[in-house]
């Protein structure tokens, strides 16, 4: 394409007009019909490949033009393995019923017919559809392309307005409306979950909300989540009205009430345990007709469900710090003025309250923490390369 230009250039300023400009608009001509005619081999055999791959493959982008639509030689093939095996479009038509489904097919083949780098899947819900800490995480994730994928679970309709250089930028899934405490916040995690997990490269999956931080690097994170035996979830029981007092009769026999558990919503689950609570039928309808304010299903579903029948996948414990030492319904907001470089020190290491990682005491327990507000964005800014360490 330069090469003409170029070459119709030279022509004109040889000041021979007439001749050559003539020889120029044939070759012209004839450059346009190779472009016909090459933009009908393209699309000629697309139509072949779309009636079976659009079986296998519903609803992904699997044709994006080689290369410009110059060379082609196997359309479709080697794009729709790859955007199979990480789908790089999120939007889709699939009702949650038909993802779900879809998200908990497994590969009965142990090895893997592509170099498979394990990613840690950072999944956010946006309840407001704003990410006003993202400058943050951007920085965070720089540097680390390969390693993480993220997904954003915001209000149907919304944009989350990010620069197309950002992890954020294109990362939202296809949503419905969350209303705090009820069975929809539970079912946004649930599709967050399943869309991460149609990236078979995805092997940790992190909740996350636009008011959490990273309290580590990423390769800290990436490390501690990628190299645990254990998932993180949050499982306690006490003996009182925000926990036992949660608890139906109505949930017997499936869910008694020695089985009844409760522990924090920001959960990181491994890529197996994500497919075994996405593959629940059982217990899930039991929660969304039972657990209903004051009973709120993100406390509840997952620590009740994990520590019945996966309890030695799990940590019993959040890698998501929050402070709740000031009591009611919801834990304490960190502005501008709250964030000193002593705060986020005491979160990275939890001196005072050790805990176990793959079975041996340390003290960092914490990867990530919140709630933090728009304006600690600045300050956290500032200390983030010395503190944080990224
Ligand atoms: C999804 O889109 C496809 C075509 O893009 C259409 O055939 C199908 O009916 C749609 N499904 C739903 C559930 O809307
Ligand atoms: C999106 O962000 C840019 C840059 O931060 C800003 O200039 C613009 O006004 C924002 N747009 C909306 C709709 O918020
Ligand atoms: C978490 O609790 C379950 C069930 O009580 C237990 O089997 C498991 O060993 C605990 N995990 C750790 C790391 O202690």
């Amino acid at each position: 394409m330069k090469a003409t230009l170029d070459d119709v250039e030279v022509v004109l300023t040889r000041k021979e007009p007439f001749t050559f400009v003539a020889k120029a608009v044939v070759f012209l001509v004839i450059f346009a019909l190779g472009v016909v005619a090459g933009f009908w081999a393209v699309t000629g055999p697309r139509q072949y490949y779309s009636s079976y791959t659009g079986f296998l493959f519903p609803s992904t982008a699997v044709y994006r033009g080689g290369g410009g639509g110059s060379v082609c030689c196997r359309p479709g093939v080697d794009v729709g393995f790859a955007e199979f095996v990480a789908p790089t479009r999120l939007m889709h038509n699939m009702s949650d019923e038909q993802l779900v489904w879809r998200a908990t097919m497994a590969p009965a083949s142990g090895a893997y017919p592509f170099e498979r780098v394990p990613k840690v899947a950072f999944m956010f819900l946006a309840g407001r559809g704003v990410l006003p800490l993202a400058p943050l995480w951007e920085r965070f994730f720089r540097g680390h392309e390969g390693l993480f994928s993220v997904y954003v679970h915001a209000p149907p309709g919304t944009m989350v307005n990010v620069s197309n250089d950002s992890p954020f930028y294109r990362r939202q899934i296809p949503s419905q409306e969350t209303s705090w405490g009820s069975v929809t916040l539970m079912d946004a995690e649930k599709r967050l979950l399943a869309n991460a997990l149609l990236d078979f490269s995805n092997e940790r999956f992190v909740l996350l909300s636009e008011s959490c931080i990273p309290v580590q690097s990423f390769p800290t994170v990436y490390a501690y989540l990628t190299g645990s035996r254990h998932s993180f979830v949050e499982v306690y029981y006490h003996q009182n009205k925000q926990c036992r007092g949660r608890y139906s009769r109505r949930m017997a026999p499936d869910i008694t009430l020695p089985q009844w558990r409760k522990g924090s919503q920001w959960f990181e689950l491994s890529r197996d345990l994500a497919m075994r609570v996405l593959a629940d039928t059982k217990y899930y309808p039991l929660f969304r007709q039972h657990c209903r304010p004051s009973c709120y299903p993100d406390e509840h579903y997952l620590p009740t469900l994990v520590n019945m029948l996966h309890g030695e996948q799990n940590s019993n414990r959040t890698v998501t710090y929050v402070d709740w030492s000031r009591g009611g319904a919801h834990p304490a907001m960190y502005g501008a003025e709250a964030v000193t470089p002593d705060l986020i020190q005491r979160i990275r290491r939890s001196d005072k309250q050790p805990c176990t990682y793959n079975s041996r005491p340390t003290s960092t327990c914490f990867l990530f923490a919140r709630k933090f507000s728009p304006d600690a964005l600045a300050p956290l800014l500032n200390i983030s390369p010395t503190v944080m360490q990224y």
